[in-house]
């Protein structure tokens, strides 16, 4: 019989919520944590999950095998037993209504809230203000009407952001980009990954985003080292690269991870970096974040590593350093 690793208490691996003023008087949530600083950290993290309860094929909860897969998702990553969960946003389709929330996200991925830390989607946004998204989560989603927030997770410093920048911007200047770069200017660990709904690279349908360029930006300027997003419903990991797109050892590793459980879609245009694609398997992105290093997988509902690698954290700036020969040749869907 497997033998069934300690659940550590919530409270333990996330502390109190605190205010911090940055900047002109910005105020925005940051939640410091408390976990024990030598022990690696098991996040899970997916975007792109849960049916509406009046779909077609929401079929009590449990869908078909292409559609509204967001129970067998939530089973897996339940069986991983992980530290914390990092939901990419479009958490809850069509409109993110607070009912919809209770009658279809919570009885699956619910299951997960207490060690859950979300990014808000823009189906969120289809309810205005994302209003059902901030009454399901509370404060734990950062301040409402911003939805940006960071904390700690063992070693690594984490930050989510809001990528709905119609809503918040992200442009040079903005409030968010103006909270990140104090963020990450207070918080100077060897080890920084963020998070968000709209990939700044993808393969997917819906393509690079160069309006999260200058978060990018920032996150580089501060040795970042991974980043995680949704939207496209795939998989999809890239080699490290600067905001511009040009490979670099020194930039930031991402992956887009939208396979949560609504449905798959094809790929477009291959883009510049790519590594690795999957758009057949729903599942999720687990990662191991130790004290200089990280690892990561990505598993199918089924229990099958599809994906995994990985490397040490980011010692010297990107774009800094003769660091321009890419990784090993890019190789398509397993
Ligand atoms: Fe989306």
């Amino acid at each position: 019989m497997k033998r069934r690793r300690k659940r550590r208490s919530p409270a333990g691996i996330f502390g109190l919520i605190a205010l911090s003023v940055v900047g002109a008087g910005l105020v925005a949530a940051s939640v410091a944590t408390q976990l024990r600083a030598a022990e690696p950290v098991t996040i899970v993290a997916v975007g792109d999950i849960a049916c509406s309860p009046t779909h077609v094929f929401f079929n009590g909860g449990a869908g078909t095998d292409t559609w509204c897969r967001m129970k067998a998702t939530s089973d897996l990553a339940l069986s991983l037993e992980p530290d914390a969960a990092l939901v990419l946003g479009d958490l809850q389709y069509e409109d993110g209504t607070l009912a919809a929330f209770q009658r279809s996200y919570d009885t699956n991925w619910g299951r997960l809230k207490e060690i859950t830390r979300p990014a808000v989607g823009n189906h969120e946004y289809q309810t205005k203000g994302a209003k059902g998204y901030f009454d399901y989560f509370g404060a734990v989603a950062g301040i409402r009407g911003l939805g940006f927030y960071s904390y700690d997770l063992g070693d690594w410093h984490v930050v989510a952001l809001n990528s709905q920048c119609s809503e918040v911007g992200c442009g040079v200047g903005s409030v968010q980009e103006q909270w990140l770069r104090a963020d990450l200017a207070a918080n100077p660990k060897l080890c920084t990954l963020a998070y968000w709904h709209h990939p700044r690279f993808s393969s997917g349908g819906h393509g690079n985003d160069d309006d999260l360029q200058p978060l990018w930006q920032a996150l580089q300027d501060h040795e970042a080292d991974v980043v995680l997003a949704g939207h496209d419903h795939n998989y999809e990991r890239f080699a490290p690269q600067r905001a511009d797109g040009v490979f670099d050892r020194n930039g930031i590793r991402s992956f887009v991870v939208g396979s949560g459980g609504k449905n798959l879609d094809p790929f477009r245009k291959i883009k510049a970096n790519s590594v690795v694609r999957n758009n057949t398997d729903f599942g999720v992105l687990k990662m191991t974040l130790d004290r200089r290093s990280y690892s990561w997988q990505f598993i199918n509902v089924d229990g099958e590593v599809k994906d995994k690698g990985e490397a040490d954290c980011v010692t010297e700036p990107a774009g800094r350093s003769a660091a321009t020969t890419p990784e090993p040749t890019p190789r398509p869907t397993p």
